[in-house]
């Protein structure tokens, strides 16, 4: 399974990429390729976005834990999922993979449960997920190790109980852990039209960078 999912789609877009075919461009809003081909009369099919997150005090932290904690005192266990529990992450994210906005540089692939609990195990990934009061699974973030920070891979809530707080909770608990073990910056992104994913990443202090437009060709 290879890391780049959607939800870091964007950063993992690189200037220059040609893996789209012909009729498709992906680059930055702030690429020099961007006017000459909207001149030559290219359209905007889609945009994403990429964030950053960048620890640099203590509060802000604490902002963190506070959401997950919100989550806490509505019942739900908010932890760090053991590789063994890739089962119930697969079968979460299939649930909801039509959920997913997808752009040519967003698209997701729901992971397969045995290359996902290798990750785990062995390749330094990480998942944290929210557990409901009878043990279901409800909500869960992948992350994994890219060059100087940790990329989100995706996030995902069930159906069901959408927002109430949980892909926000998944996603502070597994920053203030790896925080603990010395990690101080953090990559996501997603479709532009995922406006709750967008939400919640703004919530957690993401901050985003220029966006990602998916250029088709007239
Ligand atoms: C995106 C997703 C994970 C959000 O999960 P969630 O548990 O409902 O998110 P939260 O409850 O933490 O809400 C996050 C923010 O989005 C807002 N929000 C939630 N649903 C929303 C909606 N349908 N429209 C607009 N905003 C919404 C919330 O108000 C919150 O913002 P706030 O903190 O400013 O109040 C969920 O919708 C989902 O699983 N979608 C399918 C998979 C997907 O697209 N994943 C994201 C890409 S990896």
């Amino acid at each position: 399974m290879s890391a780049g999912g959607h939800d870091a789609g964007p950063a993992g877009a690189a200037a220059g990429d040609d893996r789209f075919g012909d009729d498709l461009r992906v680059l930055r809003e702030d690429d020099e390729r961007v006017a000459p081909l909207l001149a030559e009369g290219w359209t905007v099919e889609s945009e994403s976005w990429g964030a950053r997150l960048q620890l640099t005090d203590d509060a802000h932290l604490a902002r963190l834990a506070a959401r997950v904690d919100q989550v806490r005192a509505q019942g739900w266990r908010v932890e760090r999922l053991a590789p063994e529990q890739s089962g119930s992450i697969v079968a979460l994210d299939a649930l909801c993979a039509v959920d997913y906005p997808s752009t040519p540089a967003t698209a997701h692939d729901v992971p397969d449960a045995a290359e996902l609990e290798s990750a785990l195990a062995m390749s330094g990934w990480w998942a944290y997920g929210a557990v409901g009061p009878l043990g279901d699974l409800d909500a869960v973030t992948v992350l994994y190790p890219a060059d100087a920070r940790v990329d989100t891979l995706f996030t995902v809530t069930r159906r069901a109980v959408r927002g109430r707080g949980l892909a926000t909770a998944v996603k502070a608990a597994a920053v203030v852990d790896l925080a603990a073990q010395g990690h101080r910056m953090f990559g996501t992104g997603g479709a532009a039209v995922n406006v709750a994913s967008l939400r919640a990443n703004e919530a957690l202090g993401y901050v985003l960078e220029p966006r990602w437009l998916s250029l088709r060709k007239p």
